[in-house]
């Protein structure tokens, strides 16, 4: 093994619901990198017990729990730092969901019933897991809390519907509690906004096959996968990137940088000649 750049760090690790979620990939590096954490999930998501699988490799406690519920969470936080054996030096949160997402509900046509649970999942759960923490004092000085996020927070994509608002959210609020945690205990608060990764929560987007071939022909590097994700979360989480607070990192091989690529222009003047 080349490094060890979380040796002795403690972590919870929200998100991991199969081997190709990004949570996934990113607890199997932590370990690989010395870290020890805890896996959560919704206990509903717990009964496909693929998370299992992935605890007996890590060595990992499996704490269920809510992120929408303080109950859970203060449990889950206050379980962790008990099994781990101190405070907690990083989290991963790696949640979405929308409902109106899932039953297909046009953006003109959105259930505020629906949006509301959209915003409390993917992102408000966000605020819960920080403020939970904050309150036990659960997060150790210079510690580093990730969010995930997309780009639809600063630009449309049709079909992503109600998410970019909760992405919008999302990083609003890793930008305000960056600064009261940081403020408070040197804790670090970003969000990294992620290449379309093929996943469940990925591929329940309409269309999720052309967006993510879209993106991978206009970044100059290709889409990023989840295993690079994975990478920058341990750079994040490491004490390499402890000045870096309050910010919406993009790792997405360019994608946010770019008007136009060659390729896409080669394929439009492609169906111009047709
Ligand atoms: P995934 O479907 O593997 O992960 C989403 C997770 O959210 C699941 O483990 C699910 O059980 C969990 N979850 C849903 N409701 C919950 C609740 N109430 N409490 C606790 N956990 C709950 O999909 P993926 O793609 O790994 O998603 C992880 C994060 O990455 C999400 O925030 C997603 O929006 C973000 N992201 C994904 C991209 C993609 O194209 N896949 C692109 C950019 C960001």
């Amino acid at each position: 093994m080349a490094q060890q750049l979380l040796k002795g760090k403690r972590g919870i690790i929200f998100g991991a619901l199969d081997e190709s979620s990004i949570a996934w990939k990113v607890a199997e590096k932590c370990f690989e990198q010395g870290a020890t954490f805890t896996l959560t999930n919704a206990p509903i998501a717990m009964r496909m017990g693929a998370i299992n699988q992935l605890a007996e490799k890590c060595n990992a406690e499996i704490i269920p729990a809510d992120a929408t519920s303080i109950e859970d969470l203060e449990k889950l936080i206050s379980r962790s730092v008990e099994v781990l054996g101190g405070k907690i030096d990083f989290i991963l949160h790696s949640i979405g969901m929308s409902p109106n997402v899932r039953k297909n509900r046009a953006y003109t046509d959105l259930s505020y019933e629906f949006l509301m649970k959209t915003l409390d999942v993917s992102a408000v759960s966000f605020h819960k897991v920080l403020q939970t923490a904050y309150k036990q004092d659960a997060i150790s000085e210079w510690g580093s809390v990730l969010g995930l996020t997309y780009i639809a927070a600063q630009r449309t994509f049709p079909s992503y519907s109600d998410m970019a608002e909760a992405k919008a959210t999302l990083e609003s609020i890793g930008r305000s509690f960056g600064y009261h945690y940081g403020k408070h205990r040197k804790v670090r608060v970003n969000t990294i906004s992620q290449s379309p990764t093929w996943t469940t929560a990925g591929s329940g987007v309409k269309g999720f096959d052309a967006f993510f071939n879209y993106a991978d022909k206009l970044s100059p590097l290709g889409n990023a996968s989840a295993d690079a994700c994975a990478d920058y979360c341990v750079f994040m989480f490491s004490d390499l990137s402890r000045m870096i607070t309050m910010q919406n990192l993009y790792h997405d091989g360019g994608f946010s940088s770019v008007g136009v690529s060659q390729e896409i222009m080669d394929m439009l003047m492609g169906d111009n000649e047709a």
